[in-house]
């Protein structure tokens, strides 16, 4: 399955990590619906690791869900998740083992991929640890996808290889629908920054078909969960969750979705925000002005229906006041053109600015508008 757009959903990991089973499964599904998750485009609820057995079965070789955590079995789960218009998203890795020590895939992708088909999976992802030193990391990629195709299913297969072995070079060929980019994010400011900062230059590679993958999202767990790291402040959360849809990146919720506070909530279904993201003209964003060493950037996006949408952060740990000279945009002086700005925060008229832009913004705040070309 090749998304148009960047996929978005749910994962167990960041909050739950090993702590996943059936019951709390079903009630991020009911909580994903009621809250207006999925109606914002929230559609895959993904089982991240620790979900099966330590040991496949030893007469069918299958992987089977741990006996405990899912006595129903994995089709039951998935025919739930379904039952609330939901997608189901599997895990596996292209090791012989998974991060958290349960069985990989690796020389069982067919076998594997066939039962993740029989448990009706919309979705897979796969990750890298304890891949043989021999095997070659694009083939393992290439055949999991091979496999997946030729399950009878259509599966959106999720790449986990963290940026090794140069994978913007060639991720996209193996039928990948989106890979992960960089390593394990952690609940606090510095992890996100330095994410999102480290693929700045790496979206050219992203977009229709096959998206860079910066991690699950750290916004709203508040310190709480898996990779709980001193957490972040509601506005840190905000300039994250602003970051991601900027960059075009799949957006997978990692905060308890159960007991998601109204603001996280107000902001991860914030419709011009997600706009950006889900633009379907994909264009990757660049850079227009930088400042204290990357730290303050203004980026732009080309959006359809000729809107541009505009970021400005200040990363660093100082308050300031960013200038955006419209002339990097492609719009000099001499054009007699301005910007009509709109806060994607809140969605208020920012009015019409020509020029330049000039904002105050606290330390690891941000700015997003929605801009239109003007005449002034
Ligand atoms: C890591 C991966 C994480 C999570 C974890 C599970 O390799 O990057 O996102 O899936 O494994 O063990």
């Amino acid at each position: 399955m090749y998304p148009k757009k960047p996929p978005m959903g749910f994962n167990t990991w960041n909050t739950f990590g090993e702590n996943i089973n059936d019951e709390m499964i079903r009630q991020t599904a009911d909580a994903m619906v009621e809250k207006g998750l999925l109606a914002a485009g929230y559609e895959y609820l993904v089982i991240d690791d620790c979900w099966s057995e330590r040991k496949r079965d030893a007469v069918t070789d299958k992987i089977v869900p741990d006996k405990n955590k899912f006595p129903k079995g994995m089709k039951a789960v998935s025919d739930y998740v379904h039952s609330k218009g939901l997608k189901f998203g599997m895990y596996s890795c292209a090791g012989v083992r998974t991060c958290a020590d349960y069985p990989g895939s690796y020389d069982h992708e067919f076998l594997d991929a066939k039962t993740f088909a029989e448990y009706g999976a919309d979705f897979l992802k796969y990750d890298f640890c304890y891949k043989p030193e021999h095997a070659h990391g694009p083939l393992l990629y290439r055949r999991i996808s091979m496999a997946l195709q030729s399950s009878g299913r259509d599966i959106l297969l999720s790449a986990c290889n963290w940026g090794c072995d140069d994978v913007h070079d060639w991720i996209r060929s193996t039928g990948a629908g989106m890979f992960r980019s960089t390593g394990d994010i952690s609940d606090n400011f510095v992890s996100f920054r330095d994410i999102f900062l480290s693929q700045v230059d790496n979206l050219k590679c992203s977009g229709y078909g096959c998206f860079n993958d910066i991690d699950m999202l750290t916004v709203g767990m508040h310190n709480r969960g898996n990779v709980a790291a001193a957490g972040c402040s509601d506005l840190e959360y905000r300039t994250e969750f602003a970051l991601w849809c900027m960059a075009g990146a799949p957006l997978m919720l990692g905060c308890d979705v159960c007991s998601i506070d109204d603001t996280t909530l107000k902001l991860v279904t914030n419709p011009y925000l997600l706009r950006i993201n889900q633009d379907a003209a994909c264009r990757q964003m660049f850079t227009v002005h930088s400042e204290c060493d990357n730290l303050r950037n203004v980026y732009a996006r080309l959006l359809s229906e000729n809107e541009i949408a505009i970021l400005m952060t200040n990363l660093a740990d100082d308050d300031c006041r960013l200038w955006f000279p419209f002339d990097e945009l492609g719009l000099p002086v001499s054009a007699g053109k301005g910007l009509h700005l709109t806060d994607a925060f809140t969605g208020a008229d920012a009015g019409v600015v020509k020029e330049y832009h000039y904002i105050p913004l606290k330390a690891h705040d941000c700015a997003v508008y929605l801009a239109k070309v003007v005449e002034v």
